[in-house]
């Protein structure tokens, strides 16, 4: 697989995420927990709005053009799309499992990168690491 087709599915699956979470901030519902979480979801799916760009103008620096259309994203993710009608708690659960799913997707294409000795990729796939790692804990710290 080329750099730039690993980074295609790293794309979809972060544009997957972010529909996700904004899914979920608009959906989910918990009584004393809804306005932690309609925050919490709004933050994390502003930092994958900001992410999206990155990784897609990435790929333009490299040459392709990105395949960028509802059905392109869901070919090519491999995250589930959102359950309106989970609990609070089970959303919680969904994307914290989600945040583990997407870095192995990251590895997967840094070792791409990392074989190509794409080092401006492969660094920005690390950054991309962090801030799920960094979700994953929020996301598990939340769940009662
Ligand atoms: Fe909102």
């Amino acid at each position: 697989m080329s750099v730039t087709d690993s980074l295609q599915v790293v794309l979809a699956n972060t544009y997957l995420l972010y529909l996700k979470t904004q899914n979920y901030h608009w959906n989910v519902a918990g009584g004393s927990f809804f306005i932690g979480l309609h925050e919490l979801f709004e933050k994390q799916y502003t930092e994958l709005a900001e992410a999206v760009d990155v990784i897609a103008e990435r790929i333009r620096q490299l040459g392709p053009k990105v395949p960028a259309t509802f059905a392109d994203f869901a070919k090519a993710a491999e995250l589930k799309e959102g359950d309106v009608s989970k609990t609070s708690q089970q959303m919680l659960a969904d994307l914290a499992a989600d945040q583990d799913k997407i870095i192995q997707v990251l590895k997967n294409a840094w070792d791409v990168a990392d074989k190509s000795q794409d080092e401006v990729t492969a660094d920005m796939l690390i950054e991309r690491m962090e801030a799920h790692s960094k979700a994953a804990w929020f996301y598990k710290s939340s769940i009662e």
